[in-house]
């Protein structure tokens, strides 16, 4: 059977270039465990999980694995803890609107506190992460320097992750050792620049090495941009209804189901774009946009519907993030035959493309 190898390979001792994303919801330690077993580099999300919980799904990767790990943390600038820090003085209308519905259905909505709004939590997972020995970390909201020489310190290596070619300055000033490009098809959180161009700029001028995202879920996509000068690929919507992902079983229905059509950016969430399936919860502030309160109150707002949904199961009114690739997602499968499969569709596009295109002159 033939495989890819690039350089990214070596940086993180993998077999093929291919990481799984971190995933809010979606990837803990068995995925992650699944994917780097399957010689990719897995990941485990740990913005909005608590320090123990983190350390809990780091615990169960190591029992499932021997093999690299990867911890997906967020360091944001702004952090507030609570709405006490921010001043919601009233309820936006659709927010309003959507408890009262979630009540008529039996579900209780309460205060929730959100973790990806604490840097001193933030600070305790990298910590957590580095004693387990994490092999990387991946930066999500900022690569500080000292994220960077942490890491460094243990031998752990570092991924920015930024959807801007100006960001990717940064991440390389902070010393990171590769740097994720995401591009607007991606699920989560997402600019407005499309991967093909976003990935030619970054790699205009960048001297470390480039990993595209973005609506990438097969592995003719895979060769395009390998082919194209990045030295790997981050996904998070092809393992999002994989068997090992912890998204909830509606959320994996839903995945399965839709078009690539089916999804919308929007900043209703957290008042950051976010790449998501449409559903109610997004439809209710149609005609309601200027309630909107920005980041990062409106995440304050949103996330106790949010979860409330999630715990019942609900798709209407969870967040469901998903990426323009999610129309090609069409089964649930192990995270180990979707690694199979993207290399053997890499491989049979790139020696495709040496039979199809002539090289004249
Ligand atoms: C369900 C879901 C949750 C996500 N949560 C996070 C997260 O917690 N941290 C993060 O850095 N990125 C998160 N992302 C973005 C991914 O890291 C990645 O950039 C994106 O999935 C790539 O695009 P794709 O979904 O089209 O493959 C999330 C994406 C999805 C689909």
């Amino acid at each position: 059977m033939k495989s890819i190898r690039t350089p990214l390979c070596d940086l993180f001792d993998i077999q093929v270039p291919i990481l799984q994303a971190g995933m809010g919801g979606v990837a803990y330690g068995r995925l992650a465990a699944a994917v780097s077993n399957a010689g990719g580099l897995g990941c485990i999300a740990a913005i909005d999980g608590t320090p123990e919980t983190v350390e809990e799904e780091i615990r169960r990767f190591r029992q499932l694995s021997n093999k690299p790990l990867c911890v997906d943390i967020g360091f944001p600038r702004r952090a507030p803890t609570g709405l006490a820090d921010v001043e919601v003085v009233d309820l936006p209308g659709p927010i309003k609107q959507l408890h009262k519905e979630l009540k008529a259905l039996g579900v209780e909505v309460k205060p929730s506190h959100d973790q990806a709004m604490s840097i001193e939590d933030a600070k305790l997972k990298l910590d957590i992460a580095l004693s387990y020995g994490a092999e990387a970390i991946a930066c999500a909201l900022g690569t500080p320097k000292w994220v960077v020489d942490t890491c460094h310190a243990k031998g752990t290596k570092v991924i920015g992750l930024v959807g801007r070619s100006r960001h990717v300055r940064s991440v390389m000033e902070a010393g990171a050792d590769a740097v994720v490009v995401q591009g607007t098809e991606g699920g989560g959180h997402t600019g407005d620049v499309g991967l093909l161009a976003l990935l030619a700029e970054t790699l205009s001028f960048t001297t470390i090495p480039v990993i595209a995202a973005g609506g990438i879920v097969n592995g003719a996509q895979i060769a395009a941009v390998l082919t194209q000068g990045a030295q790997g690929v981050w996904l998070g919507t092809r393992f999002l209804a994989s068997e090992e992902s912890s998204a909830e079983d509606n959320f994996k229905a839903a995945v399965v189901e839709a078009g690539h059509d089916a999804t919308v950016r929007t900043p209703i969430f957290d008042g950051l774009h976010i790449r998501s399936l449409r559903n109610r919860f997004i439809d209710a502030w149609d005609g309601h946009e200027n309630e909107m309160l920005g980041y990062p109150r409106q995440r304050l707002v949103t996330s106790p519907v949010r979860w409330a949904a999630s715990r019942a199961n609900l798709k209407d009114y969870m967040n469901m993030p998903a990426g323009q690739g999610v129309g090609l997602v069409n089964e649930r499968e192990s995270a180990a035959k979707i690694l199979a499969q993207l290399v053997d569709e890499t491989v049979a596009a790139l020696e495709s493309a040496r039979e199809r295109i002539r090289i004249g002159g």
